[in-house]
């Protein structure tokens, strides 16, 4: 009984971490793109190549469904794949309907027209590709009426953590907090919007201050994982408990184990 969860890299750990405290009778079976991360400087068909790449890989270890545990796929390719290249047995989730339900206050799977709701002011912070996608706010409006985006591209954040540079990274979190607040200088609520994000939680909730409200996706994504299997327990898929890479299985474990504090061992996916 195995689902699968995607990254480009490593960030998606912050959301498996999550999904196997929330639902500990499912196995997930991990693939980090890694050998191709970040792919948040990417175009949109490379993304889309790579993403449908990973799942077809996850396909191959038996999970019939697949978390995108990445918001540069979620936006750069999620529906492009479910438009054009799912067969019907398979399924593909992404991280940011999840986020947007919680954010406009509805129930998971919601699908009812936009309303208006209580927030008027939300901080983006993300790769460039989801920004320039364009997505959040897409999904955004499906939902809701009357919220101002700002958002921020977050250019270096990833491959500073990816590389383990937390110093770099911090001091990254915090120019970019202020690259935002300039122009949008009191946000109700900031949207964590990478799955590498959560890693500089404690960051970003410093240079933002205590008046903001910080969303961040791994235990959302998880509640809303719950949800859609008491619905969907026929998409549990086969297939067991492992983690794939495309980067180099040493080095990749090695990372993995530091951001997670626990010991993680990757295998080459090929
Ligand atoms: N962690 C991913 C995300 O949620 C991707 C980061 C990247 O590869 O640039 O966007």
């Amino acid at each position: 009984m195995a689902v699968g969860v995607f990254d480009s890299g490593l960030g998606g750990l912050t959301v498996l971490a999550a999904l196997e405290r929330r639902l500990p009778e499912v196995e997930f079976v991990y693939y980090g793109d890694n050998a191709h991360a970040p792919y948040g400087v990417r175009d949109a068909d490379d993304i889309f190549a790579l993403t449908c790449a990973g799942v077809e890989r996850l396909w191959q270890e038996g999970c019939d469904l697949v978390v995108l545990a990445c918001n540069t796929a979620s936006a750069a390719a999620l529906r492009r794949m479910q438009e054009t290249w799912l067969p019907a047995d398979k399924r593909v989730l992404g991280v940011f309907v999840p986020l947007i339900e919680a954010l406009t206050e509805r129930q998971w799977g919601d699908s009812s027209p936009p309303r208006e709701v209580a927030l008027r002011h939300a901080a983006l912070f993300a790769t460039p590709a989801t920004v320039s996608s364009r997505a959040f706010q897409r999904e955004l409006a499906f939902r809701a009426i009357g919220v101002d985006v700002e958002a921020q591209p977050c250019a270096g954040l990833v491959d500073a953590i990816e590389q383990g540079d937390m110093i770099l990274a911090e001091a990254l979190v915090h120019s970019h907090v202020e690259a935002l607040l300039r122009r949008m200088p009191h946000p109700e609520a900031a949207v964590l919007g990478c799955t590498h994000y959560p890693l500089m939680e404690a960051a970003f909730r410093a240079a933002l201050g205590a008046g903001v409200a910080v969303y961040s996706q791994p235990d959302l994504v998880a509640e809303s994982l719950a949800d859609y299997l008491d619905r969907h327990p026929d998409m549990l898929g086969r297939g067991q408990r492992a983690f794939l890479t495309t980067g180099d299985p040493a080095g990749v474990s090695r990372k993995a184990t530091q951001f997670m504090r626990r010991g993680i061992a990757f295998a080459a996916a090929e």
